[in-house]
């Protein structure tokens, strides 16, 4: 497996490019199955995650033509061979489930494996599969398997309400409303920009949706949709990465395309550590005030909250703070995988629970650390660019699950940074 090496120090300076956001991308492609026409995305993200949804709808039938070094993506589902999700694919992303909602709107029926644990465990997809139900999907959980049928007149609108806000089940109850006899009003849905961005693009296809960004939508089924040119919405977790690392290291960087409203609790909180935002014509520009970051606390929540993606990164920052500060984590459980690594490099962290205690030191040691997940891996590629020392990254894969070209995009501004390819014993 593949290593990162990161070597601590100086400021950086310059610019970094911020890619189409990951999470869009992933409920803009499954679009492809509610129409024959074709569905064009520009902006698209460079990531093994895209290639793995490629993979997927490839499986069932649909053309997927990867153009401009994979910045857009040609896709058409005319002639569809399969309503059937592999759980060789799905076990590799959660998101696999998002092909579910519009096959069953589409073609009355469809077979998808459930991510990894079942319906009602770890991270589960039952919120998909009550909205689903509401809309008059019958569901069979078998095998591992979710086999789902509409009724013989298809998908029939409904109003349904979410227990709690669920960013995929909003996803799947919204493209499967936009197909379905009559009007649908879904409450206490996920109000994201992933979710903004997939309302624009339907509409654009002919859907009638009204609502997105607030917490009730609202969607007029059609009988057809149309196809689209849609560009993938900028990835607001990508920006809020890029956007620490001069929080952490001092200097000033510009993330191109960056744009406030994606991540404005996010800019509050840097506001209250010591951390300089300004909206320029091309993005954000960051910088570090005078002296030393100052502890904050942090609680994540679902959108305009704050990002649960971006916990890993902004422990990260903490960890040399001045003070003490408490991250409340109530999005997604367990998710301080990366604290033990962080304490490799002289990290005071406390976990209990939900809540993760950081107390301030002056300065991170560099240490071999390992990679857990996604979020997790960028959050130690941060506290090494800061630490004293060479700091090991291990099982890079995670990385690039969510993060393009991120060497090149650090060492654009000066960060010592490099990969290691694994030399295999047979090479
Ligand atoms: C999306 O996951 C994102 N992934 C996640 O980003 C993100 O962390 C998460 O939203 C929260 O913002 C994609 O968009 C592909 P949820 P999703 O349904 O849709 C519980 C990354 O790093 N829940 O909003 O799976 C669930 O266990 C990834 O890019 C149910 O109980 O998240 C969690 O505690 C990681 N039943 C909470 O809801 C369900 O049926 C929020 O999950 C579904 C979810």
């Amino acid at each position: 497996m593949d290593q990162i090496i990161v070597r601590g120090g100086g400021a950086l300076h310059g610019e970094i490019p911020i890619a189409g956001a990951k999470n869009a991308c992933l409920t803009l492609m499954p679009l492809t199955l509610l129409t024959d026409q074709p569905l064009t995305l520009t902006n698209a993200p460079r990531l093994s995650d895209i290639r793995t949804m490629t993979s997927l709808l490839q499986s069932l039938g649909s053309e997927v033509v990867s153009l401009q070094d994979g910045q857009v993506l040609a896709m058409s589902s005319h002639d569809l061979t399969s309503q059937k999700a592999d759980y060789d694919i799905v076990r590799k992303m959660r998101a696999s489930i998002l092909v579910l909602g519009p096959l069953l709107a589409r073609y009355g029926h469809a077979v998808v494996s459930l991510p990894g644990g079942c319906a009602i465990g770890a991270r589960p997809v039952d919120l998909h599969l009550k909205s689903l139900e509401a809309m008059g999907a019958e569901l069979d959980l078998r095998d591992g398997y979710v086999f789902a049928k509409a009724p013989a007149g298809g998908l029939r609108g409904a109003a349904h309400g979410f227990p709690i806000v669920s960013v995929g089940a909003t996803e799947n109850a919204l493209m499967a409303a936009a197909l379905a006899q009559g009007t649908t009003v879904l409450k206490n849905v996920a109000r994201e920009p992933e979710i903004v961005d997939l309302a624009q693009c339907l509409r654009r296809m002919g859907a009638r949706i009204e609502g997105e960004g607030t917490s009730t939508m609202t969607i007029e089924g059609v009988t057809q949709l149309n196809g689209a040119t849609h560009p993938v919405v900028t990835d607001r977790i990508e920006l809020g990465t890029y956007m620490l690392a001069p929080a952490i290291c001092g200097g000033e960087v510009e993330c191109l395309g960056g744009r406030i409203d994606l991540v404005a609790t996010f800019c509050e909180k840097l506001d209250e550590a010591g951390v300089d935002v300004v909206e320029t014509e091309r993005g954000l520009k960051v910088s570090r005030k005078n002296g030393r970051i100052r502890a904050v606390d942090v609680v994540t929540e679902p959108f305009p909250g704050f990002p649960t993606d971006l916990q890993a990164q902004m422990m990260a920052l903490m960890c040399t703070a001045d003070g003490t500060s408490v991250l409340e984590e109530r999005i997604v459980e367990n998710r301080f995988m990366h604290a033990p690594e962080l304490t490799r490099m002289g990290a005071r962290i406390e976990v209990h629970g939900g809540h993760a205690t950081v107390h301030g030191v002056e300065k991170l040691r560099g240490a071999p650390v390992m990679a857990t997940d996604l979020r997790a891996s960028v959050g130690l590629i941060l506290a090494g660019l800061a630490a004293e020392g060479e700091t090991i990254v291990g099982r890079v894969y995670h990385l690039d699950r969510g993060y393009e070209k991120v060497v090149r995009k650090l060492r654009g501004v000066g960060a010592r940074i490099e990969r290691i390819k694994e030399v295999t014993s047979d090479e």
